[in-house]
């Protein structure tokens, strides 16, 4: 009797055991998914700020691009200032780390001078190769300052005279570019200008800083409606070349995208040339999916932040007032 007891309990504890192996399996299985479940990031996780430059593609990376850069040059160690100056200008000029202890050969390379020790560089916007201008600088606001300062002003200012002009002239490129109005209350910032630097292939930039009431009438819309600076698309209602062509504008809606940053607007950008593209005559390039994706301008970007999860952006609506006519020749295309 006493055998089969042990038997039995032996043969339960068989079966325990068989069910805690089940079960850890089956917890381990699950834990498994979960780690390879795809999980969203967070906001702030999304974005590369500040990226490591190397012997290996510092030229290619700094030297080779028309764009600011501000390189850091650091031994393991900076500043939580210059962390937070990468991520005000977060896509709006470059930032890269050059590690000293590392990279004793770049440093030659780039005549780091080793009495003085600089902190950061500068590399100026708009030109290219090996004398693309730089300036040392020691404080993040000096670092700033000269990097935005050296981002060109391509920006023309534009009034409700000037309108039908620059609607034409957007409309005369290829691909078609979208006639947008910046609409600011001073000197278009850093942002704004190395977005317009970025974008003018697929969209026509003009300001109007501090617009009268008449130039605003445009849009339909007292001017204290509006949060500045903003951006207006304007897009037609019709893609007919008829004689008098209706224009509506498509806004920055603050609420719906979020405050006015690069990221932002440069996801602003992407959605309306998404939804819009096909509206626009002339050239307008839509059954291209490079062109609708603005796939170029998309790979740049991805380095430095997601531009999936596009907002939805919408014509103002008709109540909302933002429409207006204008005129334009039939000959004019
Ligand atoms: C340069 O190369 C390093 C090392 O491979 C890499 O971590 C870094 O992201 C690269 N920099 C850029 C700007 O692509």
């Amino acid at each position: 009797m006493k055998t089969y007891a042990a038997k039995m309990s032996r043969r339960s504890l068989d079966n325990i055991m068989f069910r805690l192996i089940c079960i850890c399996l089956t917890l381990f299985s699950c834990c498994r998914e979960t780690a390879q479940q795809e999980i969203e990031l967070e906001e702030h996780e999304r974005y590369q700020d500040i990226f490591p430059l190397t012997q290996s593609n510092f030229t290619t990376e700094v030297l080779d691009s028309e764009e600011a850069w501000i390189v850091i040059f650091h031994t393991g160690t900076f500043t939580m200032e210059w962390k937070k100056m990468a991520v005000a200008l977060r896509g709006v000029v470059w930032v890269g780390m050059i590690d000293r202890r590392e990279e004793k050969d770049l440093l030659q390379t780039l005549g780091y001078d080793m009495v003085k020790t600089p902190v950061a560089r500068v590399y100026h916007s708009g030109h290219t190769g090996s004398d693309k201008r730089w300036t040392d600088v020691d404080s993040p606001l000096d670092a700033r300052l000269h990097a935005c300062n050296s981002v060109p002003d391509t920006l023309a200012t534009v009034d409700d005279a000037g309108l039908q002009d620059f609607i034409y002239q957007s409309y005369a490129s290829t691909p078609t570019r979208f006639p947008t109005v910046i609409i600011t209350d001073e000197q278009p910032s850093c942002m704004l200008r190395a977005m317009a630097n970025r974008y003018y292939a697929f969209f026509s930039f003009r300001t109007m800083i501090n617009p009268s009431d008449k130039d605003l009438a445009i849009f339909g819309q007292p001017f204290k409606d509006f949060e500045l600076p903003t951006i207006a698309v304007l897009v037609s209602k019709t893609k007919d070349k008829t004689d008098s062509m209706t224009f509506e504008a498509v806004l920055y809606n603050e609420d719906m995208m979020g405050n006015v940053n690069y990221v932002n607007l440069v996801k602003f950008l992407f959605a309306v040339n998404k939804q819009y593209r096909h509206t626009l005559p002339g050239e307008s390039m839509a059954g291209k999916r490079g062109i609708v994706e603005m796939r170029d301008l998309l790979e740049v970007e991805k380095k430095r932040f997601q531009v999936n999860f596009l907002p939805p952006v919408q014509k103002a609506k008709k109540e909302g007032g933002l429409k207006f006519t204008t005129k334009v020749v039939k000959d004019e295309f």
